[in-house]
Order: C-alpha cells, then structure tokens, then sequence
C-alpha cells in the first residue's frame, strides 16, 4: 500500500507564488473591466537581446544538420559553456575550474535539490523574510517540525530587518546549512564583503556550508559589493554557489542556471571534493542536462555584446526601480532595496498587516505586489514590489498607487 510523504502536509500554504496568482485571478473574474498592474513576482517582460537570439537560433539550427546534431549532454553542462563561465569569474578575480560548475535548468531547482547531499538530521538556517524555495524544500525533506506561529519547528529563522540592515547577525547556536541570498529576495539589500566574511569565518569554523544564491548578482552597480561569495577568501572551503541567466539575460522562460560545488568545499564527514563528487553523482542519475538549444543561449550571454546588450536590459528594469522608489518617497512611504537589486521592500503605512495592505494595494491603485509575511514571520508589515516589467506598465503603477492609494 503506497503512503504519500505526510511531511507535504506540514507546508504552511499554498506556494507563495501560486497563491497571489490564484488571488490576483479571483480579482480579475470580480472585475473584469480593471486594468490589473502586476508588480508581482519577479518574472522578466523584456525581449532577450540580439546577440542571444542569434545564440538560441545558432543553437536550433545545429540541431537540423546531422554533422552538427546533439542529443544528451554531459549532465554536468557543455564544457565550453563552463569553461567560459569559469573565464567570466576570473574578472572578479575568481579562479574556479570548469568540474567544480554544473549547468542547470535554473537556480530555483538547484536551490531546491542542493539539500538532498546532507543528511536529515541537518539543521537548516534561513535569514527571514526568506525565499520560499529553500524552506519547503527542507521541509518536504523532513527537516523540520510543525508549521506553527508563523514558523517551522527546528528551523533556525535568522531575522533581517530595519536595525541589522536586512543582512542577518550570525546564529547563535550550532547549525549545519546556511541559505544566503545577495542580492537580497525579497529585501532587494545587498550583502557587503565584511557581512559575508563574517559569515564565511563562522562557517569554516564550524564546518557549516553557506549555500549561497546569487541570481540576482547582474543587478549589482556599486563595484565595492560583491557579485559572488567566491570574491571573499575561505568561500571556497564553505561555500557552494547557485546561480542563473533567468534575471541575468531574460532566460526565465528558456531555463538556464549553474551551480558552483568547489573541489575545496568540505563538511563534518566530506573531505574535499567529495561533495563535488556527490553532485555529480545527484546530477548524473537525476537530471539529463539543460537544453542544448539553452546552452548555446548561454555561451551568447557570455560573448562580449551579450554581456553588454544584457546589461542594458538590466538596467531598464533598474530604471523602474528607481521610478518606483521615487514615487513611494514622493508619498511618504519607506522603502528598502532597489539600488542594487530588482526588489523595493515596502514598509506598510500605518503599521497594516503585509496581507491587509496587499488586499488595498490590490483594490484601490489595481497593483498586486507580494505580501512581506509570505516570504517568512519578520517579513509581516512589509510588501515586496518588483521592478520587473515594461515601463508603461510601471509608470501606469506607480501613478495609479500615488493617485488611489489612500495612505
Ligand atoms: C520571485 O518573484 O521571487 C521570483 O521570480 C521567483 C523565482 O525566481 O522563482
């Protein structure tokens, strides 16, 4: 007699996500004449840019010749796709070889997955608000308790607000696993090399590993931040790096990620390259590779005009970050994030609970954000606005809040 696993019913809701479309929806049916402006979730509108269309039609086009046809992969990636991401890095002065990445289908899968290499009895810290993807899947694992009080039991929730800067103070206790995200979703802060040295000391001290996702790393400008955890020295014998051409180069669509397991990284019973090997082995019997047609994609993000066509994009979205953040300080209203990341992290006027001002966001200004509190139990009273969208539609939201929104 099959049993399912009952640890899906420890999980606190529906997926965030999934819930404000499902409520976005039901708003849509009850009002089909209003124009809806999303400022949801954090999905790219913009067209992928020449020198990557040209990639993927490169990549479509070798798959109708037999001398150029592929079919599997290396599950690990395209080597020239690795080797080239691992010439990218060294700009920031890191030195990575091309066996410690590995192509994925995308970061929220890598992100996903990467607790299945320790064991169940690890203890997993989250900063809070966090990105959902890290604590259910922890919690589908088996790793925590009950949903109770707006937290898991046998998490260890590490608070980002207002007085630490968003960043998290370093746990007070033993714990095995570490999720950071810089820059930040859904905070949109940053960390600074010394917030992540911290980190990295404690975490090699203790023989706990940083999994560090870093998908938001192309909406960086201010050149003292850094793009990778590898930047800080140590990272390599604690860190493993999750990252993605998703909010990069507008592949949300086409799929495409790496993750980076160093041959130095090391754990409680892991030597080094045991867990490079681990992956591997993970990555080898549970995924085939990424599209062949997404990894010539990737190879032309990487050339000198995706990169710099790629940028501009970013720095379109960037540009509506600061049109949003104008308008909200226009209004009063405080807000974090947005200088370096494509996430503005409101502070709800009058202290209203983040799903109450969601609800009013919702009904009077017709823009749908993302409640703070479903990113985690410190997140309550904030909501998080993307800046991810075309600029009329940006420009019609923020008009609409600084018009409608009765504050
Ligand atoms: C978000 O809105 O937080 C992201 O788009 C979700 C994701 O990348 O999976």
């Amino acid at each position: 007699m099959a049993t399912i696993n009952t640890n899906f019913d420890k999980l606190a809701a529906g997926y965030l996500f999934s819930e404000i479309a499902r409520r976005t929806k039901e708003f849509a049916n009850k009002n089909p004449d209003i124009e809806i402006l999303r400022l949801g979730i954090g999905n790219t509108t913009e067209p992928l840019v020449p020198a990557v269309i040209n990639g993927l039609a490169k990549g479509v086009e070798k798959l109708s010749r037999v001398e150029t046809y592929s079919g599997y992969g290396d599950e690990q990636g395209n080597l020239l796709l690795r080797e080239t991401l691992g010439k990218w890095y060294q700009k920031r002065k890191v030195f990575l070889d091309p066996g410690e990445i590995f192509i994925s289908d995308g970061a929220k899968s890598d992100s996903a997955n990467i607790q299945s290499l320790f064991s169940k009895d690890s203890v997993i810290a989250v900063c809070d608000p966090v990105y959902p993807v890290y604590v259910d899947s922890n919690v589908i694992a088996g790793r925590t308790g009950e949903f109770s009080g707006g937290k898991y039991k046998g998490l260890v929730y590490l608070p980002c607000n207002e007085e630490n800067g968003f960043f998290p103070d370093l746990p007070k206790r033993k714990v095995d696993l570490i999720y950071i995200c810089s820059p930040n979703n859904p905070t949109g802060a940053v960390a600074t090399k010394k917030q992540l040295k911290n980190f990295v000391d404690f975490a090699v001290k203790t023989k706990a590993v940083i999994v560090f996702d870093a998908a938001y790393f192309a909406y960086i400008s201010d050149p003292k931040l850094p793009r990778s955890v590898y930047e800080v020295p140590g990272a390599k014998e604690c860190a493993i790096e999750i990252n993605s051409f998703s909010k990069w180069a507008g592949f949300c669509g086409v799929r495409l990620g790496w993750t980076v397991v160093p041959m130095g990284l090391v754990c409680k019973n892991s030597p080094q390259g045991k867990l490079n090997m681990l992956w591997n082995r993970r990555q080898t019997t549970m995924f085939n590779g990424a599209s062949n047609i997404a990894q010539e994609g990737g190879l032309a993000v990487l050339s000198p005009k995706g990169v710099s066509q790629s940028q501009k994009v970013v720095d379109y979205y960037m540009g509506n970050a600061r049109m949003i953040k104008k308008t909200l300080s226009k209004m009063g209203l405080k807000s974090f994030g947005g200088d370096n990341a494509p996430y503005i992290w409101l502070k709800t006027p009058g202290n209203m609970k983040s799903w109450d001002f969601f609800d009013k966001l919702l009904l009077e200004a017709h823009v749908v954000g993302i409640p703070g509190s479903g990113f985690g139990f410190s997140g309550e009273g904030y909501l998080r606005l993307s800046a991810f969208g075309h600029r009329e539609n940006i420009q019609k939201a923020v008009e609409s809040i600084y018009q409608n929104l009765k504050i």
